[in-house]
């Protein structure tokens, strides 16, 4: 006969045996690493994307998300990903030019005409769906795109005209796309990570940066800059990506869910973002004083037109900005 301590012993065991066998069996837990505030739409996006894939998967995939560079800033993040130490990160085209050249051709300024151009060309299989897929055998692969908006300066004082950029030190990405521009527009680059602009901006490292207004309010960069000029050099998308060894763990059918969910996640993404942008001017200009100036773009489009003719001759990406171009 059983005694009671060996009864009790023995469910416990089972009951630890099942639950370790549920576990190792059914659930891949992977972890996405992003640099931007949990308030940032973006990363509200790819909550909704995680929680698609983990409803469709019963639970068997979970993308648990780390924000504010806490597992690393973007290029520490993509490093990961490449030794395949983290699963998923999201990057942008700009920083993601150093890992993939063909990243470039989205970073040439002035390029896409309208928010429809964009959308076209992201969703277009032979210029966005190729250049996600292009990575195969560096680590990694793209999943989707997100609306980033567009970008321009700000600093403490508006920039109106390419002249008002000389001796400026302009914090950029680290992306050769970005160092050209800058030279071009005649300000001086400083490459920085997005997490220590803040300080940079505060301590007078550097004059100047660029970026969408959300940057104003959930990086808090409006309270060390003032003016945003809206010269909107250029529309670069964000990037979600996921280790290619991480990719391999999945089941297909696992795979088709996970890319389902990224894409309709990038379309969700499209009204979320314009309503937040919306709300993070309104904010910017009424909670922080951030004067939004416009500004005539003709001036900068004129500068950095070099770029333009320099991209289509280039043997690595200038198919893909004819293509770009003939999307108009
Ligand atoms: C955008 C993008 C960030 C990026 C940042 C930057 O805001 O969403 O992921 O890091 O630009 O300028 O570095």
């Amino acid at each position: 006969m059983l005694t009671k301590k060996k009864a009790i012993t023995l469910a416990i065991s089972g009951i630890l045996a099942a639950s370790m066998s549920f576990s190792v069996a059914a659930k891949t837990t992977l972890k996405l690493s992003h640099n931007n505030d949990k308030t940032h739409p973006v990363h509200i996006s790819m909550q909704n994307m995680a929680d698609e894939v983990k409803k469709e998967t019963n639970g068997e995939v979970v993308i648990r998300i780390y924000p504010n560079s806490q597992l690393g800033n973007q290029r520490e993040s993509m490093e990961l990903i490449q030794s395949g130490s983290l699963d998923m990160a999201k990057s942008n085209a700009s920083e993601l030019e150093a890992f993939q050249p063909l990243y470039g051709a989205f970073n040439v300024p002035y390029l896409f005409k309208d928010s429809e151009h964009y959308y076209k060309v992201l969703r277009d299989p032979e210029i966005g769906g190729k250049i996600l897929a292009s990575t195969e055998g560096k680590g990694f692969i793209g999943l989707t795109y997100y609306d980033a908006g567009s970008r321009s300066f700000y600093a403490q004082k508006p920039i109106k005209t390419p002249a008002d950029l000389k001796g400026l030190k302009v914090r950029v990405q680290p992306s050769p796309s970005a160092l050209e521009m800058m030279k071009l527009m005649g300000a001086s680059a400083t490459p920085l990570a997005f997490g220590e602009l803040y300080t940079a901006l505060q301590q007078g490292v550097v004059d100047a940066a660029e970026n969408n207004p959300t940057a104003l309010t959930l990086m808090r960069h409006g309270e060390v800059a003032k003016f945003y000029s809206e010269d909107e050099h250029t529309i670069i998308p964000d990037v979600l990506l996921i280790s290619e060894k991480s990719w391999a763990k999945l089941t297909p059918e696992q795979q088709k869910i996970v890319k389902a969910a990224a894409d309709h996640s990038m379309m969700t993404h499209k009204d979320l973002w314009a309503k937040a942008t919306e709300e993070e001017v309104k904010k910017a200009k009424e909670t922080m004083g951030v004067e939004f100036v416009k500004v005539d773009k003709q001036p900068f489009v004129d500068a950095v037109k070099p770029m333009h003719d320099k991209a289509l001759a280039d043997p690595v990406i200038g198919d893909l900005v004819k293509k770009i171009d003939a999307a108009r």
